[in-house]
């Protein structure tokens, strides 16, 4: 299988908060946020690996700031790192300014998505080559976050996740 570029899966998604996606704060409900990022992954996570794809784990999703009512939302999702049969999805989110139009940062999340056959079962796709600075700082880390989120599923002994725990030895 031929190596991708983060760049071929990135999905944009940008839409409207609108009153019935809203908390009792009138800013965006944080479930809805999770499902608009669910979105956009599952669709770079199908760019990348052209198979079905499921979400395995949401591995950090930081809420930073509160999106209100009326606000345009840009959800943008690509692939970071991939492995044998399972790909992080790093996801931006964005917010833009009504009248100057610029954007701030807003949110951020890390999704695992794995691709499978049509029976479920786990199946390899195409490895990753970063190109820019950002996607390779992403890609150096996504191995310690898989063995983190796989420990932290009891599906990984602590003891195992070497990169991992180089992070808090000298
Ligand atoms: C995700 C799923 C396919 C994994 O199946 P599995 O039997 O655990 O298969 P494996 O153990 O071979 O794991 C497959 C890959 O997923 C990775 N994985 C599994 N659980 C993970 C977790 N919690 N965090 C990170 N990676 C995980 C494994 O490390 C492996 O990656 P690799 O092949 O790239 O090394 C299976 O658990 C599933 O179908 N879950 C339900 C998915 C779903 O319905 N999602 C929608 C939410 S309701």
């Amino acid at each position: 299988m031929q190596a991708k570029y983060p760049s071929d899966s990135m999905c944009i998604m940008t839409d409207l908060v609108l009153p019935g996606e809203t908390n009792p704060l009138n800013n965006l409900f944080g479930g809805e946020l999770l499902a608009r990022m669910d979105r956009a992954a599952s669709i770079a996570a199908r760019r990348h690996s052209r198979r079905i794809v499921v979400t395995a784990s949401v591995n950090h999703v930081a809420f930073n700031r509160s999106i209100p009512l009326g606000s345009v939302v840009t959800v943008e999702a690509k692939v970071s790192r991939t492995f044998k049969t399972s790909m992080e999805i790093f996801i931006d989110v964005w917010t833009e300014d009504r009248e100057s139009g610029v954007r701030a940062k807003a949110n951020e999340a890390i999704y695992t998505f794995v691709a499978v056959d049509e029976t479920g079962r786990p199946v390899e796709i195409p490895t990753i080559e970063p190109q820019t600075e950002l996607e390779k700082q992403r890609f150096e880390a996504a191995l310690r976050r898989k063995q983190l989120s796989l420990v932290l599923a009891g599906k990984m002994s602590p003891n195992d996740a070497t990169e991992l725990k180089a992070l808090f030895i000298e």
